[in-house]
């Protein structure tokens, strides 16, 4: 990228087209998130504003490998703002990451006439997507989909959002049951090794305690706040705990827990859940500005960046830079969850 051009004219106005781009394909990788299908449609439609043809790459890297393209028009992606998942389907593809898939996988492009590949996904899909254009000069930008948020560069995610209030609402409902019964539970969400959806669930659903990779506890941190707790006449507790690299960590704190306090701990793992339903309204509108802006910057001349947003401006960064940094979650969040469950 040219460091002096990381802005756009955001202004849908075919004047803007600098680029002569005819061909883009659009694809999903890693993870799905709801919101992929809404960021997919406004890529496409967007590329339709600029006469632009589109293809959509299957089921991530992997149908690039095996030439699975399917033609996009107007009417190809109606109905799907609201739906979860992926229409183009998606996947990991270690295959992809090694320099023979690569070469494969940028012919296959070549030879369908694709001049630009727009990639909705996490950081390791833009590693990829930033080798297929230093190695192929395939032209790429980066839309950041995933549910963990973990991506650095940009305030959020397109189906974090979502994927926070699917697991509030299992929350609520673990909240009836545990008061019910004088229960403590420990809930399992997931981020991989990222404390995005622990910690906002954590605050929004009333936490005694968060357990984040990017900040952690002691168990017997846990142990104490929720003796304490009772001391001071709580019947329930809940603690978050995000799942770090081994899903299913909530069962070994929970015996932890009930060696050092004696007290039976529920487990519930939320697990792929989170993944699933249709987006919020916030995430239809941040894939939407994404998707449709990704091809904004593509036909003004931008290149091998991710575009975000910070402070709700669409911003655009480049492709190693995200890749190569980390983005934590906030201690701040930590810390008000566990002053306002005393
Ligand atoms: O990256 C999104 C994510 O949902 C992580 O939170 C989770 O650890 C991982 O994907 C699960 O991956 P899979 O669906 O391949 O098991």
């Amino acid at each position: 990228m040219n460091s002096q051009q990381n802005t756009i004219n955001i202004l849908f106005n075919k004047a803007n087209k600098k680029v002569p781009l005819k061909k883009l394909a659009v694809m999903t990788s890693g993870g799905d998130a709801p919101g992929m299908n809404a960021a997919i449609r406004a890529v496409v439609r967007a590329a339709i504003f600029y006469e632009i043809d589109v293809l959509g790459v299957m089921s991530g890297y992997i149908g690039m490998l095996n030439n699975e393209f399917m033609p996009l028009q107007l009417r190809s992606v109606a109905n799907i703002i609201q739906k979860g998942g992926t229409m183009l389907k998606t996947g990991r593809c270690p295959e992809f990451m090694k320099p023979e898939g690569r070469a494969r996988a940028a012919a296959n492009l070549k030879a369908m006439g694709v001049e630009a590949l727009a990639c909705i996904g996490g950081d390791g899909s833009f590693r990829g997507a930033d080798l297929l254009q230093r190695e192929h000069g395939i032209t790429v930008i980066g839309i950041p989909g995933t549910i963990d948020n973990d991506i650095f560069g940009t305030d959020n995610t397109i189906g974090f959002d979502t994927a926070v209030n699917t697991a509030l609402s299992a929350i609520d409902k673990i909240r009836d049951t545990a008061a019910s019964h004088d229960r403590l539970f420990i809930v399992e969400v997931m981020g991989r090794n990222s404390g995005f959806i622990a910690s906002q669930v954590g605050v929004a659903g009333g936490a005694e305690e968060i357990f984040t990779p990017d900040h952690p506890i002691t168990v017997d941190q846990a142990a104490e706040k929720i003796k304490s707790g009772l001391l001071k006449g709580k019947t329930s507790s809940i603690i978050l705990a995000a799942e770090g690299q081994k899903p299913g960590r909530a069962y070994d704190l929970a015996e932890q827990i009930r060696k050092k306090t004696g007290f039976d701990a529920k487990v519930c793992i939320l697990g792929h859940v989170q993944r699933g339903g249709s987006p919020t309204a916030a995430d239809r509108v941040l894939a939407s500005r994404l998707g449709a802006y990704a091809v904004q910057a593509l036909v003004q001349g931008l290149q091998n960046v991710m575009i975000g947003t910070q402070s709700d401006q669409i911003v655009f960064k480049p492709l190693i830079e995200v890749a190569q940094n980390e983005k934590k979650s906030s201690k701040e969040l930590l810390q008000l969850a566990q002053i306002l469950s005393l």
